[in-house]
């Protein structure tokens, strides 16, 4: 049975730590920051996060999506799970980056601070969306038993299907989006 490498679990994790602290210990307006050690501190983590983000990305270019799979993926499936975990990526580069341009802008001088809140806030709330995405479709396939948790989560393992009509439903009205996706992508 395929599993993520203990390295890739080690970075899921303690990466989803990070974004935790960086969510919880958020600044909440932009007064605070004239406090120029809080600034600083701000800086220091918004580089930290940019930077092993970046090394989780380039780590994990070459691994394939839904490796845990006990089924061959459908191509639509593998589609709508490359595109969320590129929006995760997206949503995490951009966090930092608009905070160190806040910061740019508070240091320099500049004008542009509310365009700048806007793009921070807007990130932070795509952050939230796609993640909580993610999260959903992680537990959905716990419950179909497809192997894919079980490869990265390393606590409440799945032990096969779950019977329900609901998720029977589910699952035929998620074949139609496939061949939707297949057919816009690789038309027959
Ligand atoms: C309860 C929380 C979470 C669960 C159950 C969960 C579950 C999973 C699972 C099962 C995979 C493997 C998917 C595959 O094999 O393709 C995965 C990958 C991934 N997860 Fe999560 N995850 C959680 C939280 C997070 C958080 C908070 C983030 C971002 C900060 C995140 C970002 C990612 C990314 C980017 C991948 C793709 C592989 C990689 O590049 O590391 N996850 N997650
Ligand atoms: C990884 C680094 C960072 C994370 C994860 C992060 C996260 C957040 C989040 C979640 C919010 C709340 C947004 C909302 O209202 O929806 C926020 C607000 C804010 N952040 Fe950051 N931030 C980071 C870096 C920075 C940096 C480097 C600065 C500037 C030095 C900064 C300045 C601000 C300011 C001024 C606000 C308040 C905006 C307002 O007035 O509503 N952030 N941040």
């Amino acid at each position: 049975m395929n599993s993520h490498t203990t390295t890739s679990k080690f970075i899921h994790w303690t990466f989803s730590l990070l974004y935790a602290y960086g969510i919880f210990k958020q600044v909440d307006e932009l007064e605070q920051l004239e406090d120029a050690s809080l600034l600083n501190s701000e800086i220091v983590f918004a580089v930290a996060f940019l930077v092993i983000v970046s090394i989780r990305y380039f780590y994990m270019k070459g691994t394939p999506t839904l490796l845990g799979a006990h089924d061959e993926m459908r191509k639509g499936h593998l589609f709508i799970a490359k595109t969320v975990h590129r929006l995760v990526y997206f949503s995490l580069i951009m966090l930092p980056t608009t905070g160190l341009l806040i910061a740019a802008l508070i240091s320099f001088d500049i004008p542009g601070m509310r365009i700048a809140i806007a793009l921070h806030e807007l990130s932070a709330s795509l952050s939230y969306i796609v993640i909580a995405i993610h999260i959903g479709a992680s537990l959905y396939s716990r419950l179909k038993g497809e192997g894919i948790w079980n490869a990265m989560v390393p606590i409440w393992q799945e032990k096969g299907r779950v019977n329900s009509d609901l998720l029977s439903r589910l699952e035929s009205l998620e074949d139609k989006t496939y061949d939707k996706i297949e057919d816009i992508f690789s038309p027959k």
